[in-house]
């Protein structure tokens, strides 16, 4: 049985459910304009979106396929993180984040993406971790080698934003790597 929630230093991690969805409307209504420099879906985020994706997130976890977290900070959803594209043949996922704007900066994703790393590692069993960051998203380039990713190569145009498509750095971190991390 898989850990619904995790628990770091600031934050609580949650198996996401459809009743998260109007506290992560409220986050994501204030987070727009950074959002939009990076998420293909935030041009069309409204609250009946944010439901639906909380419902099929949700049903995504009975499933064992994809595990996507609520962050709440002061008990507020404040944003979320996932696992995704998950290959159980061969331990492979891709990590996923966005977080409310009045508190980044503050060192809270890389706290979250360390902690849904080690549940993807310990809980899932992954033998590779992938992380895609848009070349200039230097907060996830950061934490990406905050959390000891290696940048293995350059994806043109394999994302987009509002401003264009986004050629993506892509990271990987195996199983074996994760003692490398700087803190
Ligand atoms: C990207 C995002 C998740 C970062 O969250 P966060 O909690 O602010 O990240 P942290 O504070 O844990 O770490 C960010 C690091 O990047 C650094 N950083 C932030 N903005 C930076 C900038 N413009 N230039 C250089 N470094 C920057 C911070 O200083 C910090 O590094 P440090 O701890 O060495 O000082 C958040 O800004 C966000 O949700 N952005 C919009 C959505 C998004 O881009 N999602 C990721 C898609 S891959």
């Amino acid at each position: 049985m898989l850990p619904r929630s995790l628990h770091t230093e600031r934050l609580r991690l949650e198996a996401i459910v459809p009743e998260h969805a109007d506290g992560l409307w409220r986050a994501i209504r204030a987070s727009l304009p950074e959002l939009r420099r990076f998420m293909a879906w935030a041009p069309s985020a409204s609250s009946a979106n944010s439901r639906a994706f909380a419902e099929v997130m949700s049903r995504r976890w009975q499933e064992v396929t994809e595990w996507t977290f609520t962050i709440f900070h002061s008990d507020e959803p404040a944003g979320t993180i996932s696992l995704s594209a998950y290959q159980s043949l061969f331990g492979l996922a891709e990590i996923g984040y966005w977080l409310r704007s009045d508190l980044a900066g503050r060192g809270l994703m890389t706290e979250a993406a360390r902690a849904v790393a080690d549940f993807g590692f310990d809980e899932i069993r992954l033998h590779r971790l992938e992380l895609r960051a848009a070349v200039d998203n230097a907060a996830s380039i950061r934490i990406a080698e905050k959390l000891g990713f290696t940048r293995e190569g350059l994806l043109r145009e394999a994302s987009w934003a509002e401003r264009g498509y986004l050629d993506l750095y892509i990271y990987g971190l195996l199983a074996e790597q994760r003692g490398w991390r700087q803190n």
